[in-house]
């Protein structure tokens, strides 16, 4: 998924913020923060000790200044504390540049989380069960005013939550594919035309962004004569969070375990393509090595395979 926004958590405390903000911001690769931490790293004492020594007031107000630092950036999941939504100015920010998911907690979920946490300055005093319940009444409509999407925390594990989070999230950040050219294909147009048609790579690129756009996608593509930089392309969509591939690996599809490797380390569902059809061809490009790494191969259509393979794409994704 493009991640091209933040992702803030919103909810009542104790419903799992912080550990879901974690698995989701592994999960996703991408940047975490917890503003509650965040605060307590900047003051350098925990959070009942500020409530205690500077009040509640004050709290408030650093807590502003960290929803300002944390709308500034881009593409991180941020954790936020349980009272960011009393203020609008913090969500005004937050939301600017970030889509709010609130994670929604029965009340007694939440007890079984912190039922026994003393540090919670708002819950102290009287009963916890009655308290939880009472100040929840109170902020769920303000979650939900603001949440673009809400998500049920109750039932199920961590890792399954942090799915259910994740899979909300599907509908709004674009899912990215990554079309990958291997040698001499920058030399199509040029290159035996009768074989390879008379589009130059520009042209082809072109295409394929068009229609991997109308297909929903946001499409990056990569051409190189060389197997170690479409090798570090390829690793370089795990860490970009590409949940697809499509690559022509040229004359490598018929030799190089190095991409075949490279292909399977990443995990990314990959469908190969060759626009002329390698199978009533010479003998020696009768045999992918890369094939077998790939969820499919498409050979034969010219470019319209590269739109092929993204349709199948948008079906395995
Ligand atoms: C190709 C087929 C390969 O055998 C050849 O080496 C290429 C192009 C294709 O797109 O048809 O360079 O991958």
């Amino acid at each position: 998924m493009n991640i091209d926004r933040n992702i803030v958590l919103i909810g009542f405390m104790g419903c799992g913020k912080t550990t879901f903000g974690k698995k989701l911001s592994k999960k996703l690769r991408c940047g975490f923060i917890d503003t509650d931490r965040y605060i307590e790293l900047k003051e350098g004492m925990s959070i009942p000790q500020i409530f205690a020594e500077k009040g509640e007031k004050v709290f408030r107000q650093i807590e502003s200044q960290v929803c300002e630092e944390a709308a500034a950036k881009n593409g991180v999941v941020v954790a936020t504390g349980g009272g960011i939504i009393k203020n609008p100015e913090n969500m005004r920010l937050l939301k600017k540049n970030g889509v709010v998911v609130y994670l929604k907690a029965t009340p007694e979920h939440i007890y079984r989380n912190i039922g026994n946490d003393n540090g919670r300055p708002l819950l102290r005093g009287g009963d916890k069960m009655e308290k939880i319940t009472s100040l929840l009444s109170e902020r769920v409509p303000v979650y939900e005013k603001y949440a673009d999407i809400t998500v049920s925390v109750t039932g199920g594990t961590v890792n399954q939550v942090t799915d259910r989070i994740a899979n909300s999230l599907e509908g709004i950040f674009m899912k990215k594919i990554c079309v990958i050219h291997g040698p001499n294909l920058n030399f199509t147009g040029i290159r035996e035309k009768g074989i390879y048609g008379t589009k130059n790579l520009d042209e082809i690129n072109s295409y394929i962004i068009e229609e991997g756009t109308r297909l929903g996608f946001e499409v990056e593509v990569f051409q190189s004569n060389f197997e170690g930089a479409i090798i570090d392309r390829l690793q370089k969509c795990y860490y970009d969070n590409v949940d697809g591939i499509v690559i022509n690996p040229g004359a490598y599809t018929h030799y190089s375990y190095a991409i075949r490797d490279a292909i399977a380390s990443v995990q990314i569902p990959a469908v190969e393509v060759h626009l002329s059809n390698i199978h009533t061809r010479d003998e020696f490009r009768h045999k992918s090595v890369t094939a077998p790494a790939c969820i499919g191969q498409m050979c034969g259509f010219g470019e319209y395979g590269y739109v092929l393979a993204m349709s199948a794409l948008k079906m395995r994704i």
